[in-house]
């Protein structure tokens, strides 16, 4: 199989960039799904709804987040009232949604964003990603969907969504840039373009439609131009390298020097 498969930017002319950007719209607005941080059509939602939400998603799934993220915001309105919170009632209230870290970062930065920035999120991808927890991703995700920023947002879903509609084969993880690439091609550029909207479309598309087995074409905006569709191979696309086991390592002592500095130790039992 060849891999070394690349796009050329010529083959997705600026036209048609923006007739799949108009179709994906259409369909999102018909279809968009009704999630508790979605503002309703037309309305940017409030920075801090989007970013609470990001941060909850990284890892868990839409049905499990609506709740918690509900149960947040009754408790802590505001990203101010977020910051002045312990941190152990917001470690209390995340008990559940797994990956700690994420609710460590979430106090730091509700602190980091209240005190130096007056409650207010920055509205471009670099000063957001130098937050705590805010990663290239999220960075991308909260410029477009708060702030309507041209940004090519990508995830797990919309990786899908494009290795199918360029059949691209090359498999994940080292197919990552390629998709990113592709994605950006048809991706907001300019104002106007209903940045955040178009990257919800996408998630939406991902989950509903385009979706990891079974994928509904027959209801999808983008058949007509998906390439993977064409040559009967959307099932099976984003390849995936197989898994490199990870290697059992013995010792008599482990020792990480973390970025901080901390040493972390573990050492084996005494037998
Ligand atoms: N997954 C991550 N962010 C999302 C969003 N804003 N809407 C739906 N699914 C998502």
């Amino acid at each position: 199989m060849d891999h070394k498969q690349t796009l050329h930017r010529q083959n997705v002319t600026r036209q048609f960039a923006a007739d799949m950007r108009a179709a994906l719209l259409a369909w999102y607005d018909r279809h968009r799904r009704l999630l508790p941080w979605r503002a309703t059509p037309g309305r940017l939602p409030a920075p801090y709804h989007v970013w609470l939400s990001e941060i909850m998603l990284q890892q868990t799934t839409v049905v499990t987040v609506g709740p918690y993220f509900e149960r947040f915001l009754d408790r802590w309105p505001s990203i101010h009232e977020l910051a002045a919170a312990d941190l152990d009632e917001v470690m209390h209230s995340w008990q559940g949604l797994g990956y700690y870290a994420r609710a460590r970062n979430l106090h730091r930065c509700a602190r980091i964003i209240s005190r130096d920035h007056c409650g207010r999120f920055p509205d471009t991808e670099d000063a957001l990603k130098s937050l705590p927890g805010i990663g290239p991703y999220t960075a991308a995700a909260i410029a477009a969907i708060a702030f309507d920023r041209p940004a090519n947002v990508v995830d797990g879903n919309i990786e899908r969504v494009i290795a199918r509609l360029f059949a691209i084969q090359k498999p994940l993880p080292a197919g990552k840039t390629i998709l990113r690439n592709a994605a950006a091609l048809l991706a907001p550029t300019k104002g106007n373009q209903r940045s955040g909207d178009y990257a919800q479309a996408l998630m939406d598309l991902g989950a509903t439609i385009c979706t990891v087995r079974k994928p509904i074409c027959s209801q999808c905006p983008w058949v007509a131009s998906c390439a993977a569709t064409t040559q009967g191979i959307a099932d099976s696309l984003p390849r995936r390298a197989p898994k490199v086991k990870t290697p059992t390592r013995n010792g008599v002592a482990f020792w990480v020097v973390r970025s901080d500095g901390a040493i972390l130790l573990r050492r084996r039992p005494e037998m």
